[in-house]
């Protein structure tokens, strides 16, 4: 047993040896993720067109819809009002569509298939506590829903013209 220490040894350093080879690549430190080398990454995958087109769509009002959409299905958490985050489901993903045409409804854009009758009483029965029953967010305490371009499509808007600079 005494014997074969060394020999056990150099086969360690060995497998060690190889293993390190074989591996070096995976192991090879992530870039961090500054903009930077986001865009590099995006610009090197094809990607930047896809976000040209998204920011030529940014102020239709399909893409506010989905925006809307999204936000009642998978809550918010952007931005710093003293009413805190929103949490996604307060309505059914059934019932988000509808409450988002009544949303733009509230800042006089007409959605393209006429809301509901109901889409008004969801809103006020389960929006309207928090951004106004005219959607104007309770002095501050809530985003206002009726500006004219929400807060997160400006976020959005910026961020993508600072990428592909
Ligand atoms: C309990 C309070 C509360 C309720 C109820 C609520 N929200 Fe919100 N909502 C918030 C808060 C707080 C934010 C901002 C969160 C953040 O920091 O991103 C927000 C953000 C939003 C935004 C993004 C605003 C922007 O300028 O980008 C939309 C759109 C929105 N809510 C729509 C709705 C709709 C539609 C309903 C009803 C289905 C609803 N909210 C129900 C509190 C609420």
């Amino acid at each position: 047993m005494q014997k074969s220490l060394p020999y056990l040894a150099i086969i360690i350093v060995l497998l060690y040896a190889l293993y390190n080879a074989k591996f070096r690549h995976v192991k090879k430190k992530a870039e961090p993720k500054t903009d930077t080398n986001y865009a590099k990454h995006i610009k090197e995958h094809g990607t930047v067109t896809h976000m040209q087109e998204e920011l030529a769509k940014l102020q239709t009002q399909q893409y506010l819809k989905k925006y809307i959409i999204d936000v009642i299905n998978h809550g918010s958490a952007q931005f710093d009002f003293p009413g805190g985050q929103m949490e996604g489901g307060f309505a059914s993903a059934n019932d988000a569509p509808k409450i988002a045409c009544y949303v733009l409804e509230l800042s006089g854009k007409q959605c393209k298939e006429p809301y509901p009758k109901d889409a008004a009483m969801f809103y006020s029965s389960i929006c309207a506590g928090c951004h106004g029953e005219d959607g104007k967010g309770l002095n501050g305490s809530y985003p206002d829903l009726t500006k004219d371009k929400l807060l997160g499509i400006q976020k959005r808007e910026s961020f993508l013209k600072r990428i592909m600079k």
